[in-house]
């Protein structure tokens, strides 16, 4: 299981210090949450931020970008440090090939899909993906309610992709994510998993990190 903190819910007043910090819990990845206040109703980080960020950070950048016509910007967050971007399915008109591009621009390729998104929205890039981001609340801010409904569709997801022969592809949830659903999250296939406020709310972060990672586990 893999870890990805997002951003969201830190102090925006010290990113660099709160990269620093993360990385000396142990942390791989972190989560830019991106919105334009068009795709979702609220505004967050630009790739300007990003970039400036970069150069104090070994992290993964794992970029989800929740904005209207992501394919705008691919090159941008490319440049800005990006390592993982992804696009939702709902906001680009042409999937197959903005996936295609995220990928031709040298950086892993994600699709992520809103709770009322089915996933035969995957059905036709399958091949283009190398995450799937399932929301496990409708996006646009941290703290909200995890959505059940999640589990059934991570079990589903997780034997589309390993019957396509995408056993290499991860399935990363986002929303909600706490101590009490990361275990049976990772049970139904899930590989790498998002908190905002369940993680930065509770500090020392290497501890909260461990009490995942633990929790993740239990059979
Ligand atoms: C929701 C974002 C999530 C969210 C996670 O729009 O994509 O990354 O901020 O925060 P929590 O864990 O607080 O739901
Ligand atoms: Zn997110």
């Amino acid at each position: 299981m893999i870890l990805s903190p997002s951003l969201l819910s830190a102090d925006c007043g010290r990113l660099a210090w709160t990269l620093a910090e993360l990385e000396s819990a142990g942390v791989k990845w972190v989560h830019w949450d991106i919105m334009d206040g068009r795709f979702v109703p609220n505004m967050t980080f630009g790739q300007h931020v990003v970039r400036g960020l970069r150069p104090v950070s070994k992290l993964f950048f794992d970029v989800h970008l929740m904005i209207e016509e992501p394919e705008r910007y691919l090159a941008d967050f490319r440049d800005a440090g990006a390592q993982m971007l992804v696009v939702h399915a709902e906001a680009t008109r042409h999937l197959q090939r903005t996936l295609a591009e995220i990928r031709r621009l040298g950086m892993r390729a994600g699709v992520a899909l809103n709770p009322a998104t089915p996933l035969t929205a995957l059905d036709y890039v399958m091949d283009d993906a190398d995450m799937v981001l399932i929301m496990s609340v409708n996006p646009g801010f941290g703290g909200q309610t995890f959505l059940p409904s999640t589990f059934a569709k991570v079990s589903a997801l997780r034997r589309k992709l390993d019957a396509a022969g995408r056993q290499d592809c991860l399935i990363q949830v986002d929303g909600g994510v706490n101590l009490e659903n990361a275990g049976p999250l990772v049970r139904a296939g899930a590989g790498v998993l998002v908190s905002g406020s369940a993680f930065f709310g509770h500090p020392p972060y290497r501890e909260r990190l461990e009490s995942f990672i633990k929790n993740s586990f239990v059979v």
